[in-house]
């Protein structure tokens, strides 16, 4: 309870520095919905205690692909997804790394993987990591698995180095730009990579980014996501997510003079922050305006999706629960999980499907309650899980 006023104060102080319509959320679940939690069911779960998958993509055909960032550093594809036997097959076991995190489809069927090596538990080794590309595209290599005309084995390259980057953890496709991705720094800054070139530039570090202090991790803007123009973004421990405008190349929108200048936050702000590294010497100082878009009563925010409505759908791991919120009418509720149950322990990560059958589904991915077990003892294998939205609609939100 402390830690949590904790992060409700220290969410409160940094909101003091944004602009926008803030939603202060006081109790998640303000739908008065008989449909909740949404139905779900599990589609894949390893056999083995310690593993934590991170991260998830949806390919167009239907399969997903999921990272595993412990215990090795393993990229899987699950295929038959919407059959009653979902098949996971490892497609690849990164060099040089420990662990994976972000993944997202940069072009048709190409997909870039961010990794590197850990100490432990978001405990980052300095300029490990790297951007590795995974093409299902160009392939020439022989097929070994499920293989039909139009799924074929995928190529793996390494595209490039951070070795100026601590934590390049969630990453999000650009729309229309082929090749070019943002990727948080978790530890207090956005980057925009163009892979094309292979040109890295940090565009935003705003105390929104910054990790919390106080925590045990050193992990502030975690999930990102672009819809309608903005990037958004979860500061995990704040529990809070917030946008910035963006223009069609993904660079921050700088903050026009005729704005008021109450809202905006500028990166010398973020070198004052706790944490400094040398990402700071790069930073773009760009004025940029941030917006609060929801504070949740919760202790995390993770990974999440974002559906064509805008409704946020947001993991939040050490809850073992998914939420939902609508930015139009502010509804929000919990669609899946429990504190104190293991049906989504330690979910981090979530994709809607892309076929016309299953573009209601969301899926999402687990840690099994790793860092964070249920009641304190209830530890898991990681697991991927399906949510059925449909009824999202039904209850007006
Ligand atoms: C800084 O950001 C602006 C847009 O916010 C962009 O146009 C410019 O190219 C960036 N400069 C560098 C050096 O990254
Ligand atoms: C969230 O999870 C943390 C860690 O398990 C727990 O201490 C906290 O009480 C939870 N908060 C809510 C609102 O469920
Ligand atoms: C956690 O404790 C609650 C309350 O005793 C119980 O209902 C629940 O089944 C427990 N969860 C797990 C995963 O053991």
């Amino acid at each position: 309870m402390y830690l949590f006023i904790l992060a409700t104060l220290l969410a409160q102080t940094l909101g003091l520095t944004v602009l926008g319509a803030v939603s202060d959320i006081n109790a998640v679940n303000n739908v008065a919905a008989s449909t909740l939690p949404f139905p779900s069911h599990q589609l894949f779960q390893f056999g083995q205690l310690g593993t934590w998958i991170e991260n998830v993509a949806a390919r167009s055909n239907g399969d997903l692909l999921f990272t595993l960032l412990q215990p090795t550093p393993q990229l899987y594809i699950l295929t038959a997804v919407q059959s009653d036997s979902p098949q996971a097959t490892l497609l690849y076991t990164f060099p040089d790394m420990t662990g994976l995190l972000g993944i997202t489809e940069i072009a048709p069927d190409v997909f870039v993987v961010a990794g590197g090596k850990f100490h432990g538990i978001a405990d980052p080794i300095f300029g490990t990591f790297s951007l590795w590309q995974v093409s299902f595209a160009d392939s020439h290599m022989p097929c070994k698995i499920n293989c039909s005309p139009d799924n074929k084995q995928p190529s793996f390259k390494k595209l490039l180095d951070l070795p100026d980057h601590v934590y390049p953890n969630g990453l999000t496709s650009v729309p229309g730009k082929l090749g070019v991705i943002l990727v948080a720094d978790s530890t207090g800054s956005l980057l925009r990579v163009d892979v094309n070139s292979n040109q890295v530039d940090t565009v935003a570090a705003v105390p929104e980014m910054v990790p919390v202090p106080g925590w045990p991790f050193l992990m502030g803007i975690n999930g990102v996501k672009i819809y309608d123009g903005y990037v958004y973004w979860t500061n995990s421990f704040a529990a809070t997510m917030y946008r910035m405008a963006i223009d069609e190349d993904g660079f921050p929108v700088p903050t026009s003079d005729s704005s008021s200048d109450a809202g905006t936050t500028t990166n010398a702000a973020a070198a004052a922050a706790t944490f400094t590294s040398k990402v700071e010497a790069s930073i773009n100082s760009t004025k940029v305006t941030v917006e609060t878009v929801v504070f949740m009563p919760i202790t995390f925010m993770d990974d999440f999706a974002i559906s064509d409505d805008g409704t946020l759908w947001i993991t939040t791991n050490p809850n073992n629960t998914v939420v939902s919120y609508n930015q139009d009418t502010g509804k929000n509720a919990v669609v899946a999980g429990d504190q104190t149950q293991e049906v989504m322990a330690g979910v981090n990560a979530a994709v809607f499907g892309r076929t016309a059958t299953d573009s209601h589904i969301l899926y999402v991915v687990t840690a099994g309650g790793l860092n964070s077990p249920v009641n304190g003892t209830f530890v898991e294998p990681a697991k991927v899980m399906a949510i059925d939205t449909s009824n999202a609609a039904a209850d007006g939100f």
